[in-house]
């Protein structure tokens, strides 16, 4: 027992030893945010030519990194063991936290533009869209990422399409207070932004108008146009072809690529020689409204008949073929 004892107070001191050299050597702590905010927490601290180097406490440690170190992100700094610092520091890598938006956002067009097509300073990375000190999340209403912000995120550059945006119907209903109705990020994604030519893009977002539009896209799939888009063949026309992308208008709405009066002109775009009678067929078919489509209501009707009635004959037949078998005794055996 007493050997046990010794033993335990042997080990004991020998840790309590190890953890305090451990101490010893790990002598190089981080700078905290204190050491740093000590220069930059002054409004007036500038580079040598001029420009601001402050960083707004207040507004940091309200933001959704409040409580990250400033050399989490400036990690060239995390072994800073004395001050200045070089001039020039290394770019903030977002993704080595947030690894799911990193490899999305390499996959788009951004990326593209900044890395491949050289449209550096045009094409945005990460803090571009969500700021630098003062990044916010998702459900705050002031960030730039909540849902009611995006199209002025994504207008602060696409400044012709949100124009055209702000004109067609799902703005009007934003602003009516249908929160339902989509932004920028619904059609496009936030992450994965493509090019608007790009065939993978075109069939996805007429799937995307879809989640909200189900009605019209079953009657969609019934045209022409439509299932050959289902077969992943693009070039036919998809609901952007034909009720435009942004400015999107109901069809009682006399400048609607869709009102009557347009579509000679919005077939035209693809069927050369569309006349007013080739624009009278039909985009959006119902078979089981008569108002809509008599004709397919009624072929819906006859071959419901039709079909009903050769079951029902074929049925009765084998039913009764049945009973005449089991009453000559093929039932027993
Ligand atoms: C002694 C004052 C001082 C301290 C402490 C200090 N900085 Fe700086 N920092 C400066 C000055 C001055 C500049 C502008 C340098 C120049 O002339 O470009 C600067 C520039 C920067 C830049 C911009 C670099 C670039 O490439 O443009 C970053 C980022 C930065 N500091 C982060 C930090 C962080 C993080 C800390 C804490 C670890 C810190 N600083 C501590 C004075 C300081
Ligand atoms: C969430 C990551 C993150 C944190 C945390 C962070 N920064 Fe930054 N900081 C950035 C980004 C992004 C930039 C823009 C330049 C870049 O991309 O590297 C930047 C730029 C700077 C600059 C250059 C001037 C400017 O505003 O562009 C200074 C100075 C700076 N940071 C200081 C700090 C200090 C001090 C702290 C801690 C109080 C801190 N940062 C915390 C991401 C961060
Ligand atoms: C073109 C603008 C844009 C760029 C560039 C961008 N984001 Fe985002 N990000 C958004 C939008 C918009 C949302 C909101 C998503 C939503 O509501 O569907 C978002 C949401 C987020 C979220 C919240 C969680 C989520 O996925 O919804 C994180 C974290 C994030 N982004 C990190 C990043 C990082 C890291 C990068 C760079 C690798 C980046 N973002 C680049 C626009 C952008
Ligand atoms: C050191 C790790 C780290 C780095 C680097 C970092 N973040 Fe974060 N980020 C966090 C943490 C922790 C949170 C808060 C927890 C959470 O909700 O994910 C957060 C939250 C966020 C959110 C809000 C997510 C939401 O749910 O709404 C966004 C947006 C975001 N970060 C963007 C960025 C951007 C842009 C950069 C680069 C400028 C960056 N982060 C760099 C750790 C980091
Ligand atoms: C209802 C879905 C939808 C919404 C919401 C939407 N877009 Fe689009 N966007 C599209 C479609 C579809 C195309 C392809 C148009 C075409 O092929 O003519 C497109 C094309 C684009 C293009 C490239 C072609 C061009 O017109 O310049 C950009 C840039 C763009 N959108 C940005 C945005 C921005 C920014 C917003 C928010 C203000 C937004 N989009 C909102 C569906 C949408
Ligand atoms: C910092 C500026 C900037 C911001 C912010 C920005 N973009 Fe872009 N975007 C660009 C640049 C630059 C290109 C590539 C050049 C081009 O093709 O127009 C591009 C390309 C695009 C394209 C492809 C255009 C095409 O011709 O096919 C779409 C779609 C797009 N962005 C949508 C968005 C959406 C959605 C957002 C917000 C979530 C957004 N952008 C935010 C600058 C920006
Ligand atoms: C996130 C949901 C959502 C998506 C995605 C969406 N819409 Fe809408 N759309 C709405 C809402 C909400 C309205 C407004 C309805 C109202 O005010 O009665 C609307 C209205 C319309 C209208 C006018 C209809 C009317 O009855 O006034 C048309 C046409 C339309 N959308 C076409 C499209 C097309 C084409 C796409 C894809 C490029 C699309 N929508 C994507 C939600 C959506
Ligand atoms: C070939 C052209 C064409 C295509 C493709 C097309 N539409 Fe239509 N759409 C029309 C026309 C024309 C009307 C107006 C007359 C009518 O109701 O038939 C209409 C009506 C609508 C309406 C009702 C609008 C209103 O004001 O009442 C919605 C919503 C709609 N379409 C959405 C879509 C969606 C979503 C898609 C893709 C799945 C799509 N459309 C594909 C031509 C088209
Ligand atoms: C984006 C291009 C595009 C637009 C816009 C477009 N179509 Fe089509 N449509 C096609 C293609 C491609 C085909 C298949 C080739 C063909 O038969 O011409 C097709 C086929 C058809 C067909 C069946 C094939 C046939 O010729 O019998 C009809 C009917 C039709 N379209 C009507 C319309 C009407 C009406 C509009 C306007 C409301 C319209 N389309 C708008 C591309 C388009």
């Amino acid at each position: 027992m007493t050997r046990r004892l010794g033993l335990s107070l042997a080990m004991f001191l020998l840790l309590g030893f190890a953890a305090t050299a451990g101490a010893q050597t790990q002598t190089v702590k981080p700078p905290g945010n204190d050491d740093c905010l000590a220069c930059h927490g002054d409004a007036d601290v500038k580079r040598e030519n001029g420009t601001s180097v402050a960083v707004d406490e207040k507004v940091f440690a309200g933001s959704m990194h409040g409580p990250v170190a400033c050399v989490d992100c400036h990690k060239d700094l995390a072994a800073l063991q004395e001050f200045p610092h070089p001039e020039k520091l290394a770019k903030v890598a977002c993704a080595t936290c947030h690894d799911e938006e990193g490899v999305k956002y390499h996959d788009s067009i951004h990326s593209w533009a900044k890395e491949k097509a050289g449209l550096t300073a045009a094409a945005p990375a990460c803090a571009d869209c969500h700021g630098t000190h003062d990044i916010r999340g998702t459900d705050d209403k002031a960030g730039r990422v909540f849902r009611a912000n995006i199209p002025a995120t994504c207008g602060s550059c696409h400044q012709g399409v949100l124009e055209h945006y702000g004109q067609g119907v799902h703005a009007t209903a934003r602003k009516a207070g249908n929160d339902a109705a989509p932004v920028c990020a619904d059609c496009h994604t936030a992450h994965t932004v493509q090019r608007a030519d790009n065939d993978k893009f075109r069939l996805e977002v007429t799937a995307e108008c879809g989640t909200c539009h189900s009605e019209v896209v079953e009657s969609f799939r019934r045209t022409f146009h439509g299932k050959v888009t289902e077969l992943g063949f693009v070039r036919v026309a998809a609901c952007a072809d034909c009720h435009g992308a942004h400015d999107i208008l109901p069809a009682s709405n006399p400048a609607s690529k869709v009102a009557k009066a347009n579509l000679v002109q919005t077939c035209s775009a693809c069927h050369a020689g569309a006349n007013e009678s080739f624009v009278k067929y039909d985009p959006h078919p119902n078979p089981h409204s008569y108002q809509r489509s008599p004709l397919m209501w009624w072929v819906n009707r006859f071959y419901t008949v039709l079909i009903a009635g050769c079951f029902g004959f074929f049925g009765l037949h084998s039913a009764l073929w049945f009973r005449r078998s089991w009453r000559n005794g093929g039932g027993r055996s």
